[in-house]
């Protein structure tokens, strides 16, 4: 007989250790790691699959197959309703996925989820498990949002096994958990939210979506930093990924995908939390470029790339002398190591140090930027703070520099400057190699090719 065997577990990232130490060499955290014993955990999630789908007529494994001759008759994916929420999952959910849905308490979660089960109710069956709300609750917030429930199957459930085997029976197309941290797993000692029970229930779930085509949504709790909380495991066995968060502006919620197996990476879809429930927001360039009438320096709109779309944001820099030996570089909602580097590139090719000077960045309206093409309208937004002169509001920029002092290309150069025009903008700079050939009415478009040219267009 196999001796029992136990691991020491880390409770926020799982990584495993041989023995018991204090700090989490994988993720840092303090006094997180515990001891698991692993033979009472292995296999109890697909255990509980076994159990559920005996009653689950005609799905079994599939055995080999012709990869030509699989049957696609049935429609592959079903709208959530949402423009914005399909954009993000890659056009719709896919049958026998699985997507996690994260986000901070009280970010719209299960707003989100129980206004698309609403609509989806109307053509698909739908079921939805609550493990945190009581009935009552979710039949009074459906009521406030007014949603047609009548359609709409919904269970306050909190163990796995109970839920795979009452999914067998409705046989929904689309099932909701919320959420995957209070579900618990049969045969498994620790308490819900642990990192066995997170670990087996999601195993049990995305084995028990793939086995009957039910499309799954979890819904995952995160940590203070941000990040989901629970095994890393979760975020490699789910198809899709998705955090909504809340920016600076509490009114608006973005739905970021992270992982995504079936369409592309950094989607957002745009949503305002109103009195009645989440709106999508169908023009969010709109939102994020300031309102306000008068310029003031060290303030420049630019072209970001989300996904498959372009947004235009708000990029503000402020440059003021420092009273400390080691000035201040800060950034929010751009990298911070990438505003170093372009202070040094202006320095050494632009001849324009700030190096007794603190640097600040931020992107209104709380949007993470990632994308390298902030580094054109970042320095110009730092130039235009330093030397206290304004950019008019009609000018937006775009554009990577290199370390040689070069202004790079950047994909989708054409989609961005028609974007920009859309919006109204009048005075485009661009990088040379993203310059259209011909001549567009009604906008100026400035190509540069060094960073020296930025300082004469200030
Ligand atoms: P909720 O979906 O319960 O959050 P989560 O499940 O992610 O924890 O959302 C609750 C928040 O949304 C709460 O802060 C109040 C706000 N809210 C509104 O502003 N309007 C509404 O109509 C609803 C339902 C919620
Ligand atoms: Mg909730």
């Amino acid at each position: 007989m196999s001796k029992s065997k136990s691991v020491f577990v880390c409770a926020n990232c799982g990584a495993h250790y041989s023995r018991w130490q204090g700090i989490c060499s994988e993720c840092g955290e303090a006094a997180t790691i515990s001891e698991v014993l692993e033979s009472a955990a292995t296999n109890a999630g697909s255990q509980a699959v076994q159990r559920a789908l005996s009653g689950f007529a005609g799905q079994s494994g599939s055995g080999i197959q012709n990869l030509g001759t699989v049957d696609l008759s049935e429609k592959p994916r079903l709208s959530t309703g949402y423009s914005e929420f399909d954009r993000v999952l890659g056009g719709g959910i896919v049958r026998g996925s699985v997507v996690l849905i994260g986000g901070n308490p009280g970010a719209g979660k299960s707003t989100l989820l129980l206004q698309t089960v609403g609509i989806l109710s109307e053509r698909n069956r739908v079921l939805y498990v609550t493990g945190e709300e009581s009935l009552n609750q979710v039949a009074l917030r459906a009521q406030r949002l007014k949603i047609n429930a009548q359609n709409i199957s919904i269970a306050a459930e909190t163990s796995i096994d109970n839920i795979c085997s009452m999914a067998c029976t409705a046989k929904p197309e689309v099932l909701i958990v919320d959420s995957i941290q209070v579900m618990h797993v049969q045969g498994i000692e620790s308490a819900p939210g642990s990192v066995s029970q997170v670990r087996e229930g999601a195993a049990a779930l995305t084995q028990f979506a793939k086995r009957t085509g039910i499309a799954v949504f979890m819904v995952g709790h995160v940590t203070k930093d941000g990040t989901l909380a629970g095994p890393k495991i979760l975020e490699h066995c789910v198809d899709c990924s998705v955090i909504l968060e809340c920016g600076t502006d509490v009114r608006y919620r973005t739905l970021r995908c992270q992982k995504n197996r079936f369409g592309a990476v950094n989607e957002i879809g745009v949503f305002a939390m109103t009195d009645a429930g989440l709106r999508e927001v169908k023009n969010p360039s709109a939102i994020f470029l300031s309102r306000q009438d008068t310029v003031a320096a060290g303030s420049l709109a630019m072209v970001t790339w989300e996904g498959t779309r372009p947004l235009l944001v708000e990029l503000q820099g402020l440059v003021d002398v420092s009273l400390y030996s080691n000035p201040r570089r800060l950034t929010i909602g751009t990298d911070q190591n990438r505003l170093s580097m372009l202070l040094s590139v202006l320095h050494r090719h632009a001849d324009f140090s700030l190096a007794d000077q603190d640097v600040f960045v931020n992107v209104v309206g709380g949007v993470k930027v990632e994308d390298t093409s902030s580094d054109v309208p970042l320095c110009l937004a730092l130039l235009s703070s330093f030397l206290n002169k304004p950019i008019d509001k009609g000018t937006i920029a775009f554009g990577e520099i290199g370390l040689t002092g070069e202004i790079r290309p950047v994909p989708y150069g054409q989609e961005r400057i028609l974007e920009a025009v859309k919006q109204g903008f009048l005075r485009v700079i661009v990088p040379y190699d993203n310059a259209p050939r011909r001549t567009l009415t009604g906008v100026e478009v400035v190509p540069v090719r060094r960073v020296t040219e930025l300082m004469q267009l200030i």
